[in-house]
């Protein structure tokens, strides 16, 4: 057995459902996830019910990870048609602007770029505006964060044609950065049908064999490693209209070294994209004496049934996986060992407060 210590690792990137709908997730089994993962820090998206868009909602939101997280988090803003004027005064507390500009899970919706150039132009210069952008929107919104002087960082990139321009953009020094998921570095539409027909159902969708190629050769344009964890309920997936999303934060770290063993990058590089990009572009504290303590060569079998999320499913059923966190310490507590959460809802902290 090979024991590494690694840095708490950061998500910038996860759905944890409160307010309404904590049947798929809350702050408590969210952030138990996350600890058993290996994360101590995530970031949550606005696509609430209702959209965290305001001061009230945003409000809700903090009170509810306040009594509830149990590893440290910050909270994403949404942009929406009904906050323009007020979104920037916001800004001091949370880690982000998301905008949404493709379908996806929820209402949350920006859908004319008179809104999307307004916003843009409202907040702070120094701090990011995430996007949920495909395709052509990617391009809408690099081009819109250069001409407003902000910085984009485009959510989830999925295919070959958006990196490309992603990269594209950077060689002029367009100030823009990216992340990707484990489930478009490892699975694409050839996947779908053994996962199933609703419950591989993600958005960006899974994309072609030469879309992933196209990602994996690319690592050097990929500044951060995001789960996109996204859990909605079994029954919900398979229903006739199966939501968009899948779990991933249980799942996530033995993927990334998967990439360090195939040759990718360097376990610095994971380090980087895991853990000190996601602080320097979301600008998060140094959460000291913090670390966690993996075994590289361990396999295990992943088992949705096992798993602390609340959905108790994942798209990567039956896979065997290298690599488990064996133990997990943040801010000088042990809060995770050998397969139990040992910190206390309550005990995670805004990164903005
Ligand atoms: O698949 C997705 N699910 N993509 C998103 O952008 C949203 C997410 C969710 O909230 O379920
Ligand atoms: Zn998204
Ligand atoms: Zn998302």
């Amino acid at each position: 057995m090979a024991t590494i210590r690694l840095p708490g690792l950061i998500d910038p990137h996860v759905h944890l459902r409160e307010p309404g709908a904590t049947h798929k997730e809350d702050y408590d089994s969210g952030t138990a996830a996350a600890l058993a993962g290996g994360f101590t820090c995530v970031l949550d998206m606005p696509n609430n019910t209702p959209p965290i868009t305001t001061a009230e909602t945003l409000a809700a939101k903090q009170a509810a990870a306040r009594l509830k997280a149990r590893c440290d988090y910050g909270i994403h803003l949404g942009a929406g048609t009904d906050n323009i004027e007020s979104a920037a005064w916001l800004a001091p507390q949370v880690t982000g602007l998301k905008m949404y500009l493709d379908q996806t899970f929820g209402p949350l919706r920006l859908d004319d770029l008179d809104s999307l150039i307004q916003h843009m132009d409202r907040w702070p210069d120094n701090r990011p505006v995430l996007c949920h952008a495909e395709g052509r929107t990617v391009a809408a919104c690099i081009m819109a964060g250069h001409l407003t002087g902000k910085h984009v960082h485009i959510c989830h990139v999925s295919r070959k044609d958006e990196i490309d321009l992603i990269r594209r953009a950077k060689d002029k020094g367009i100030q823009v950065t990216c992340e990707v998921t484990p489930h478009h570095f490892f699975l694409s539409e050839e996947d779908a049908p053994k996962i199933g027909p609703g419950r591989s159902e993600v958005r960006p969708r899974l994309a072609k064999g030469t879309d992933r190629s196209a990602l994996r050769a690319s690592l050097e344009v990929i500044d951060c490693f995001a789960t996109d964890h996204a859990p909605h309920t079994l029954a919900e997936k398979d229903s006739p209209k199966p939501p968009p999303g899948f779990p991933g934060l249980e799942t996530a770290l033995p993927l990334y070294l998967e990439l360090v063993r195939e040759g990718l990058i360097t376990i610095e590089g994971l380090i980087d994209r895991a853990v000190n990009n996601p602080r320097r572009i979301f600008d998060l504290p140094v959460q000291p004496e913090t670390w966690i303590e993996v075994d590289e060569d361990a396999d295990w079998i992943v088992r949705g049934a096992e798993t602390f999320t609340r959905c108790k499913w994942t798209p990567f059923e039956g896979w065997t996986l290298r690599g488990r966190v064996l133990r997990v310490v943040l801010r000088g507590t042990e809060v995770y060992r050998n397969g139990e959460v040992l910190a206390a809802p309550g005990f995670g902290r805004d990164v903005r407060m």
